[in-house]
């Protein structure tokens, strides 16, 4: 052997060493759960999708048409069907954003032949065939197993128009509109779980004063109902008036200091809020492919302005509305980075990472330890639009990392929130402090504790020990996700890169140990 070489081995594992086992030897976080100590219950809804005539969204996302040689069932994509129903999405809201105050839902029904071509003017412009209407907005609905969250049109629209859709979708007496639905192919009255009353009428809805907008929510309120005979009870339409996409509170201290003194004749259960994470602010100029840890760590830092946000608005709904009748209802959220480069910039094209999962699980997180307040949310949007579950691209489909987190979460749906006692440690780099780790635990209907741990460390894993009491537990079996960079995605020929796979925990005594990698999201059962 060559001297010369074995010196140069040696010295430079001695730097190895030094220079890199710093930033990979765990760091340890102790977690301190009760599981006797139960919370409100994280409400399946917050995990709803949101679906808006924009881009691939819809149009070859979801509805290829049933003449496609892509395989669909009444013109809805199976692929995309089978991957939704896998996360047992609670509800998905459509139309819009936007395009809502726009939409017109006679031209989206009947044969389809018949039905005129409008311009989305919303959305560039683009001509939309209407081939993709209410009746088959409620097929997807049926098919996905999901219920439908319609928003309807207060910036263009009238409420006698919003009131017949409802009238359209919901009658199950023999009235013309019941009748035309039938004649349609669909004799019984639908079920509407949410309604919401126009959407962002402080900008794109109509540019409105939230005086303004109250004595319109009052009207629609009043007037637009969903009249099936099988939603009076206590599965009633929730209605969800606007809310702001600003930190300020004006908007919402005149909505809910209006709702306060509502009368018989009108009320609303919901306020909707939109909080996009943008942290280069507007134009979103973040890429969504090959960027580094900088733009991470600040991604994450700007998402967890979202705590700040709903406690904000919180404060001021409580002072209206201490029982917390009205629900805060987060109907738009989610990273939104700079178009795909070569994508039509009015179709919001990116892709999404690992680091986006992460920011799904923080912000899913921060709903869970808000559940008595925030009932409703709808990440922005399902497929091929802004921070999404799924992407397509003619016969091709991928999910994405964001798409498992979602998977990931789905025994917390409907779960007991259940406080976890932790410090998150803090985590310098580029000049930005994040929390090193955040956790959440929640028991589900069969009494098993479920506990979720982000690691936001881009390259030191976590030694968890839990102290686990009020449950007796013998095993863990858990899923992690995490990738080799906080940029890793999947891409049609690279399908898997960003994937859960099982992590090893172990339970003695009450306690529970387990270590998760750099930069993943981790979900554990503790098996009884
Ligand atoms: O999700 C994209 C757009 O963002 C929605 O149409 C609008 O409500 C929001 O500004």
């Amino acid at each position: 052997m060559n001297l010369g070489n074995l010196r140069f081995n040696l010295s430079f594992s001695l730097l190895t060493l030094i220079f890199v086992a710093p930033f990979s030897v765990a760091q340890d976080a102790h977690l301190s759960i009760d599981a006797s100590k139960t919370g409100a219950k994280i409400d399946r809804n917050i995990f709803g999708q949101f679906a808006e005539n924009l881009g691939h969204g819809l149009y070859e996302g979801i509805w290829v048409g049933p003449d496609s040689t892509i395989p669909n069932t009444r013109g809805i994509r199976n692929d995309v069907v089978t991957a939704l129903r896998a996360l047992k999405v609670p509800n998905v809201r459509w139309p819009g954003g936007c395009f809502a105050d726009q939409y017109h839902w006679r031209k989206g029904i009947g044969p389809a032949k018949l039905r005129p071509a409008t311009l989305n003017s919303a959305w560039g412009g683009v001509v939309d065939t209407n081939s993709f209407g209410t009746d088959e907005f409620m097929d997807f609905m049926q098919q996905i197993g999901s219920q439908p969250y319609v928003s309807v049109n207060v910036g263009s629209g009238t409420p006698q128009e919003a009131s017949e859709w409802l009238e359209y979708m919901t009658a199950a007496q023999p009235t013309a509109l019941a009748k035309e639905r039938a004649a349609n192919g669909h004799p019984d009255a639908y079920t509407v779980g949410f309604m919401g009353i126009g959407n962002e009428s402080w900008s794109c809805g109509g540019d409105m004063t939230a005086d303004y907008y109250v004595s319109q929510l009052k009207i629609y309120s009043r007037f637009v109902d969903n009249v099936n005979p099988a939603q009076q009870g206590a599965n009633h339409m929730l209605k969800v008036a606007v809310g702001p996409g600003f930190p300020e509170t004006d908007w919402t201290e005149a909505v809910m200091k209006a709702w306060q003194h509502h009368d018989w004749s009108w009320n609303f259960d919901g306020l909707s809020v939109h909080w996009y994470t943008t942290p280069n602010g507007w134009p979103p100029s973040t890429p969504s492919t090959g960027f580094g840890v900088e733009d991470y760590t600040k991604t994450l830092k700007s998402t967890l302005f979202m705590e700040e946000f709903l406690r904000k608005q919180e404060t001021v709904m409580d002072k209206y509305d201490p029982q917390k009748k009205v629900a805060l209802v987060v109907d738009e959220w989610g990273a939104w980075h700079a178009p795909l480069p070569g994508t039509n910039k009015d179709f919001l094209v990116q892709q999404n990472s690992l680091r986006d999962a992460i920011l799904a699980s923080l912000n899913l997180n921060i709903f869970a330890r808000h559940a008595d307040r925030v009932r409703m949310a709808n990440i922005a949007q399902m497929v091929n639009v802004l921070q999404a579950m799924i992407l397509t691209d003619k016969e091709k489909m991928v999910v994405t990392p964001t798409y498992y987190v979602f998977k990931m979460y789905v025994p917390f749906q409907d779960a007991t929130f259940v406080p976890v006692d932790f410090d998150p440690g803090s985590l310098h780099r580029d000049g930005v402090t994040l929390p090193r780790m955040d956790a959440l635990a929640a028991k589900d209907a069969s009494g098993k504790l479920w506990i979720e741990i982000t690691n936001l460390d881009p390259d030191k894993p976590l030694g968890i020990d839990a102290e686990i009491t009020g449950i007796s537990a013998r095993s863990a079996k858990g899923e992690t996700l995490t990738a080799i960079g906080v940029d890793s995605v999947n891409t049609f020929t690279a399908p898997n890169t960003v994937a859960p796979r099982p992590i090893s925990a172990t339970v003695k005594d009450g306690k529970l140990t387990l270590t998760v990698e750099p930069k993943s999201v981790t979900v554990i059962s503790l098996e009884p």
